[in-house]
């Protein structure tokens, strides 16, 4: 099956999910899903993966984000699992994206992403958290707790860092620019 045959089917599967959450993260919702597959999907040609799994993986890898805990990649991959049998999604791929969901946060060591779908996910899932979004989100979820411009800075510059591929950087750059110009011109205004 072309892997476009599955956007709707996984889009209507996601839906559903976020209808029945008790705790929705607004940072991963749907509209963080649609960004991050329009790079994926950008990196995936380039990069000549298997679409299918890459795809599905995408849509599926924060259904466990909206249950109230911040790790939530082993939760999402047990969510996932019912969603592709039930779509009757190709069985000898399904443990394939399951696996690219169960180990694409940030903190699992880059080691267990060790197929070309699970770097591609993990970098544009952290490309995500730059640009104009990246803004919105730093300004909500750190500023206004109390964390420095400074460190702010600091945090981006280790996420940028941690981007595994060139080709995801190359993806990322411009979002990278906004963000860092933004924060660093911050950073002046406020300190005088
Ligand atoms: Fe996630
Ligand atoms: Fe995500």
């Amino acid at each position: 099956m072309n892997y476009k045959e599955w956007q709707p089917v996984l889009f209507e599967e996601l839906k559903k999910h976020m209808a029945s959450v008790p705790d929705k993260s607004p940072a991963h919702d749907i509209d963080h899903i649609l960004r991050v597959w329009k790079k994926c999907e950008i990196l995936g040609k380039q990069l000549k993966v298997d679409m299918e799994v890459l795809i599905a993986a995408v849509f599926l890898h924060d259904l466990g984000r909206h249950f109230g805990q911040e790790k939530h990649g082993e939760l999402s991959a047990e969510k996932a699992a019912p969603i592709l049998e039930k779509i009757k999604f190709p069985e000898e791929k399904r443990e394939a994206v399951l696996k690219v969901i169960r180990f694409h946060e940030y903190f699992v060591p880059k080691e267990k992403r060790d197929s070309v779908e699970a770097k591609v996910l993990s970098d544009v899932d952290r490309v995500d958290a730059l640009g104009y979004v990246g803004i919105m989100r730093h300004l909500l979820f750190y500023y206004a707790r109390g964390t420095s411009i400074e460190e702010i800075i600091s945090i981006i510059k280790k996420r940028w860092d941690s981007i595994e591929l060139k080709e995801s950087r190359e993806v990322g750059r411009k979002d990278y620019e906004v963000i860092m110009d933004y924060f660093e011109n911050l950073e002046k205004e406020i300190s005088g």
